[in-house]
């Protein structure tokens, strides 16, 4: 006779696999786990050394011998195996170590998501010990841990920034009517700060210095006070350490283009949504979700380029997360929103 475990001991999990950040969602427990989707390697034996923020912090200062990992890129898995251990690392994190517990598991992944990719989110789950996997595409996650009426036929345009890509998606009657990705977001910025001061400066810097300047003076617009920081990195043609002052303006000027294309992409999906859906819209406006929602003075910006009221979602770099939160206790509408096959 097979035993079934009844589903009140079942742990069911909901998860946002980000390309820059992982976050967990356990049933009755609420969100237990955000970690940088990273992982680190003993380049010979294959052992796990880090992972999540101590693996972060290797980034850039590794010897030889250990190999830190991101397994996403652009918003899906890049490197299987790597992807595979990150989610059992983590999964097993939440869950303890009870050998029966197999949980249904509920991930977002982007819009546009290809078959093979998204084979490979299933198989990275089963692995890590889920008995049934749920994927849901990550605006419509977003949507739904903002809190927006979903259910209802007016229009809502969600504009997801993350690390690897932007999503904007217009949602209408619990379905994506219109979706556009564009793989800028905020590593790119991260990239566009790197490649600004090694031309500026002849200074070389990692990403992850790249990212704690653009978290400390990034900001789409400006800002009236113009703050400057000292940044320490290598000279690009002696090698050795050197100090540099950037500030506010220069961050601005670097990821420019980065904001531009972000831009350009919420402008075109506009432009494909239909006629009663973009009426709603003047009322409803757009919602940003993710991390990248953050960089200051962007929401004004897609306001001046949309003429659309434009909110930041509470808590944007959690709202997917939340999102596949809600649906873990709302089992039809998360069989109405989940993608097939
Ligand atoms: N205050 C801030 N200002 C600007 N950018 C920020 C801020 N806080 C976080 N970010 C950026 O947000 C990004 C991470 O956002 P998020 O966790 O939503 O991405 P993700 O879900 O992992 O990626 P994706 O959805 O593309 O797979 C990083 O690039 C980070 O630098
Ligand atoms: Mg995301």
């Amino acid at each position: 006779m097979k035993f079934r475990l009844p589903q009140r001991f079942v742990s069911d999990i909901g998860i946002d696999l980000g390309t820059a950040n992982t976050l967990v969602h356990v049933r009755g427990r609420g969100i237990v786990l955000s970690e940088p989707s990273i992982i680190a390697f003993d380049r010979a034996t294959h052992a796990v050394v880090a992972v999540g923020t101590p693996a972060k912090a290797m980034l850039g200062r590794t010897p030889g011998t250990i190999d830190v990992i991101r397994p996403l890129k652009d918003g899906v898995i890049a490197h299987f195996d790597a992807a595979q251990t990150l989610l059992r690392h983590l999964v097993a994190r939440v869950q303890g170590r009870s050998p029966w517990r197999r949980p249904r598991m509920v991930i977002g992944v982007p819009s546009c998501i290809t078959p093979v990719e998204k084979r490979a989110v299933r198989e990275a789950a089963v692995q890590a010990g889920a008995h049934a996997v749920y994927l849901v595409e990550e605006p419509m996650a977003a949507a739904i841990g903002a809190g927006l009426p979903i259910h209802e036929p007016g229009g809502h345009v969600v504009v997801d920034i993350g690390g690897g890509t932007t999503e904007v998606a217009v949602i209408s009657l619990s379905g994506v009517v219109h979706c556009q990705s564009v793989r800028t977001a905020g590593d790119e910025m991260n990239e566009a700060i790197v490649q600004y001061i090694r031309k500026h400066y002849n200074v070389l810097i990692g990403e992850r210095r790249a990212e704690e300047i653009k978290l400390a003076l990034g900001a789409a617009r400006r800002s009236g006070g113009e703050q400057s920081i000292v940044v320490k990195g290598s000279d690009a043609v002696a090698r050795v350490p050197k100090a540099i002052r950037i500030g506010e303006d220069e961050v601005r000027e670097a990821v420019h283009d980065c904001i531009g294309s972000i831009v350009a992409t919420i402008r075109s999906s506009l432009e494909c949504t239909p006629p009663e859906i973009a009426a709603d819209m003047v009322d409803s406006g757009i919602v940003l979700t993710g991390g990248g929602a953050l960089l200051d003075g962007l929401d004004e910006i897609i306001r001046k380029e949309t003429y659309l009221p434009v909110t930041i979602a509470d808590e944007p770099l959690s709202c997917v997360v939340r999102g596949v939160g809600v649906l873990l206790e709302d089992i039809s509408l998360l069989e109405r929103v989940s993608l097939r096959d």
